[in-house]
């Protein structure tokens, strides 16, 4: 048989081929290792979230952290009222809205946070809607719409003064609805005055 003039690989030697595929995978190592894997996401499920009083308050919002022993961390940046916060953390003005940080690089858009809709009922929460960009509330609005508005250092955390447009609410209406979260177990009873508020809030707008 005439040898081919450029080698075939069943033409050369075991030795050879061996040879090659070691510098091949030499050779490409380096890009390999350049090329980092997106970090993942954490893993968040509707049990995470809960009786929004059992949470750490903060200037009246409160937060958590998904990873063991970071609600420090967490703490840490939300007491300076400025920074990045860290992987894990979780924000929360009012029962049904939620932000939640996910690793550094996930999603550069929203700075990793994810939204979160849920509704709540004495048996805990279920996930009605959560994403990054598109999250829309049960008023319409998109989550990620208004809280971009914040100046970078404060993360995408409105609080007021933040440069977000302000919500139509008093305070007192958000600490109510935090006094009255449904997974709270009735700890608070409304007065009939409060009930008239809620109600208010819960009906359809157009
Ligand atoms: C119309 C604009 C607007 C929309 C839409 C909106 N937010 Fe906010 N959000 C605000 C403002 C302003 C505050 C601060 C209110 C305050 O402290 O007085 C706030 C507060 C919060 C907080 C407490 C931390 C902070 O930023 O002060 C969380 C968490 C939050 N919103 C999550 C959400 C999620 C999740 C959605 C969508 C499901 C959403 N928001 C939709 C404007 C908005």
């Amino acid at each position: 048989m005439k040898t081919p003039i450029i080698p075939t690989w069943n033409s050369v030697s075991l030795t050879t081929r061996m040879w090659l595929l070691l510098m091949i995978s030499a050779l490409a190592s380096p890009v390999l290792a350049d090329t980092k894997a997106a970090p993942e996401a954490l893993k968040v499920e509707a049990d995470d979230f809960y009786c929004m009083l059992d949470m750490t308050p903060v200037r009246g919002f409160y937060v958590d952290n998904l990873i063991e022993g970071k609600l420090e961390d967490t703490l840490k940046v939300a007491n300076a009222e400025q920074g990045e916060y860290p992987p894990g953390s979780v924000v929360q003005l009012v029962p049904t809205e939620v932000m939640v940080k996910h690793p550094k690089g996930f999603n550069a858009a929203t700075k990793d946070w994810e939204f979160f809709e849920l509704s709540v009922s004495k048996d805990g929460s279920e996930i009605e809607k959560r994403g990054f960009v598109d999250v829309v509330n049960r008023f319409g609005g998109n989550c990620f719409a208004c809280h971009i508005k914040a100046k970078p250092e404060f993360d995408l955390i409105c609080e007021t003064g933040h440069g977000c447009d302000p919500l139509p609410l008093p305070a007192s209406v958000f600490t109510l609805l935090q006094k009255t979260d449904a997974r709270c177990g009735g700890r608070y009873t409304p007065t009939q005055e409060e009930i008239e508020i809620l109600k208010n809030l819960s009906a359809p707008r157009s």
